[in-house]
């Protein structure tokens, strides 16, 4: 039993297929204790907050953190509904703020975020939680064993649309590059129908990018992306690996009974193994790790959202590639937001 038995408090704000992923969690956690709720949706508060038991609950995220000041606020709302939940867990006091990707819908906004979590010290971890998979881990061991090589190539391909889908692959292709800096993204997009969707995106978009240390990055996400034929479900046919000069490692994400796994190419040969995307096996690591950073400043979070923002600004730096016609230099600053940009110029 830990020495900080329920030491930390959280509030969970949407309550939908995410927000009750977290509380689960979080419910689980020896560490944390839930103590409060909210989400717009009256049925889906009163539902969660009879599973949960928890006192504190309401429609309005900004009166649920006031009334609990805890020390973690968590929320999972659509990817339209960001900056005004950060402002309302910054002016609570609370300690870190993990929420759901992608990071925002704008660089604009992003940058409006992180100026408000930086400038008040509150950590923010975001929900790039496929890594805890143990197919992601062994192609990610594989790769910083050097069985592999020197690795020059990281690459993420995903059926499902960009805003759903795109910064997932960023950050686990970044990270078999050992997190080093994107330098510029240079991407083309096609395709209007899924800009009415929650997930406002081009049908399809394809990223080059080129990192700091030399290593080359390919993205493709959407329609036109190449199938994953050795997975049988549509979310789940992401294929994300390195190529290396000695050979290669990747992991299909996959979904339980429909494939998935992970497989490697070194000069011992041939290897692969099983593996599938499974919230209720990542979700545990994923807030204990929240636990670790809170006890512990060196223990950061391996979601944090410095990292996140940095896969975030390769999806919108691809947008502002197709608008301008052109290479794209990042840090970005602000500009013409990108979705509206990026539908304005596509045929
Ligand atoms: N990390 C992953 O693996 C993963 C998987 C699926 C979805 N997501 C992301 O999670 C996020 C949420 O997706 P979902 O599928 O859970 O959506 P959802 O529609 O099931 O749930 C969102 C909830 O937020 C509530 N809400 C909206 N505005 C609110 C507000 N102002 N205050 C409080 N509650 C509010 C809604 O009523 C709804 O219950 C999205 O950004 C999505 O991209 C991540």
């Amino acid at each position: 039993m830990s020495a900080h038995q329920k030491s930390y408090s959280v509030v969970v704000a949407g309550l939908g297929k995410r927000g009750i992923h977290h509380a689960d969690a979080v419910a689980q956690n020896p560490c944390l204790r839930l103590a409060g709720l909210c989400d717009i949706d009256a049925g889906r508060l009163e539902a969660a907050r009879a599973k949960y038991g928890v006192d504190q609950a309401g429609p309005e995220a900004a009166a649920v953190l006031q009334a609990v000041r805890p020390d973690v606020f968590i929320f999972c709302t659509l990817p339209q509904v960001r900056l005004p939940l950060i402002q309302a867990g910054v002016n609570s006091g609370a300690r870190l703020i993990a929420f759901e990707k992608p990071v925002a819908v704008s660089t604009n906004e992003a940058i409006e975020m992180f100026r408000l979590t930086r400038a008040a010290g509150v950590k923010t971890v975001v929900s790039h939680q496929h890594r805890y998979g143990d197919h992601y881990r062994k192609v990610a061991e594989i790769i910083a064993s050097g069985a592999i090589g020197r690795v020059h190539t990281v690459y993420g391909t995903a059926i499902g649309w960009m805003m759903h889908m795109f910064t997932h692959l960023v950050d686990y292709a970044s990270w078999f590059n050992n997190y080093a800096s994107p330098e510029w993204v240079a991407g083309q997009a096609s395709g209007k129908g899924k800009f009415t969707d929650a997930h406002s995106s081009p049908d399809y978009i394809c990223a080059l990018v080129q990192y700091v240390n030399g290593v080359r990055g390919i993205f493709e996400s959407g329609e036109n992306a190449p199938d994953v034929p050795e997975v049988d479900s549509m979310w789940h046919k992401c294929r994300i690996g390195a190529q290396g000069t000695e050979g290669f490692a990747e992991v299909l994400t996959g979904k339980e009974g429909k494939g998935g796994g992970w497989r490697a190419v070194t000069p011992k040969g041939a290897h692969s193994g099983p593996g599938f995307m499974d919230y209720a096996h990542d979700m545990p690591p994923y807030i204990q790790d929240i636990v670790n950073w809170l006890d512990d400043d060196a223990k950061v979070h391996p979601c944090n959202g410095e990292r996140a923002y940095q896969g975030f600004e390769v999806m919108m730096g691809a947008m502002r590639s197709v608008v301008q016609r052109g290479r794209v230099a990042l840090p970005l600053g602000e500009g013409e937001p990108e979705l509206d940009a990026l539908q304005r110029v596509l045929p």
